[in-house]
């Protein structure tokens, strides 16, 4: 049955199913003012089914000055939980473009207003976001929702979607025998950012070993709480398994995040309008940015929730410190060497 159709209950909010099996158009929502607590909760609901939304636009005229766009992103994205925050990221002089600390700065565009230069150090950076991830899986306490706002978008037809793919279905029809081994040994991935920045700009981060800094564990199959299902938990951040030789390793993170990508599992999202927000469920669904033209602007702003799950802290002590990364303003020699983890 179409995703929606079935619950009459949501009220307040449109539903219009993407895929089969996953994501939604939530549409109707009025962002200009505070959303009541009932049709907040029906959205949780909504949510939980769909597990990525496409949740319209917060159009600027409805507004009276533009700096309320981002108090009204930061403040509804805290009513979904504790928000993380950009502040271990703020080394080597990289400034913010705005006054939230909330908002991390998922776009192409410098604190000046122009593109980055595709061979600057944060574009090679952020060449990490178009492989399948999920976001902080490296982090010690993982997040649940991401809630993402295009601010300036390329011009229509030249690509900047953003893809999405169902790890919850992918489980569901891995192979019988194989989704047997992985519940009995109920395996620990072990995540690092600097190995998914690596794989994704390896001449660029050829002098960056990922295995000199802790990385996060969080197990690979785990039951996703909002529904009750069944989801795998892996990412390009997923550096290793514990417990396995290397290319053994290797291997079944690669069959895996194939199995989980192939297109019947996945869905690309076009952006239409700047102030559309799309939030998606970290714990039940991978992304990654689809490419675009080069030397457009493509302004992205991401809310982060941590997650409050009983997987939350996967299996980091909770006084772990979050990973740094003295990334953007350095040159390549002081990444190797970038900062231990900081404080948040
Ligand atoms: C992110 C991300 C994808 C995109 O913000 O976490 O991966 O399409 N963004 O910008
Ligand atoms: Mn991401």
């Amino acid at each position: 049955m179409p995703i929606g159709t079935e619950d009459p209950v949501f009220k307040g909010f449109q539903v219009t199913e993407l895929h089969p099996t996953f994501g939604a158009e939530i549409s109707g929502l009025d962002f200009t003012q505070p959303i009541p607590d009932e049709t907040f909760q029906d959205l949780l609901a909504a949510i939980a089914k769909v597990f990525i939304s496409v949740l319209g636009t917060v159009h600027v005229s409805a507004l009276t000055e533009s700096n309320m766009i981002p108090v009204s992103h930061v403040e509804f994205s805290r009513r979904f939980g504790e928000l993380d925050d950009v502040k271990r990221y703020m080394q080597n002089g990289r400034k913010l473009r705005y006054d939230f600390y909330e908002l991390f700065d998922a776009g192409n565009v410098d604190e000046n207003g122009q593109t980055v230069d595709p061979a600057s150090p944060r574009a090679q950076y952020n060449k990490g976001n178009g492989l399948y991830h999920v976001d902080s899986s490296f982090n010690p306490r993982r997040a649940s929702y991401s809630i993402l706002r295009a601010v300036v978008l390329p011009p229509p037809y030249t690509g900047g979607n953003t893809d999405f793919a169902d790890t919850r279905t992918a489980f569901a029809e891995l192979p019988e025998d194989m989704r047997q081994m992985l519940i009995k040994n109920d395996y620990v991935g072990a995540h690092s950012l600097h190995h998914s920045r690596k794989v994704a700009a390896p001449e660029f981060f050829k002098d960056l070993d990922p295995t000199a800094f802790d990385m996060s564990r969080h197990r690979l199959v785990q039951l996703h709480e909002p529904s009750g299902r069944m989801s795998l938990y892996t990412a390009t951040h997923a550096h290793h398994i514990e417990g396995l030789p290397q290319a053994e390793s290797d291997a079944l993170l690669k069959t895996l995040m194939e199995h989980a990508t192939q297109d019947k599992y996945t869905i690309s999202i076009p952006w239409k309008d700047p102030g559309d927000m799309i939030l998606w469920d970290n714990t039940a669904v991978m992304h990654r940015a689809g490419e675009f033209a080069g030397g457009y602007p493509r302004d992205m702003r991401r809310t982060t929730v941590h997650d409050s799950s009983s997987q939350a802290w996967g299996l980091n002590a909770k006084d772990t410190l979050a990973q740094g990364f003295a990334l953007d303003g350095g040159p390549t020699a002081t990444m190797a060497s970038a900062p231990r983890p900081v404080a948040v």
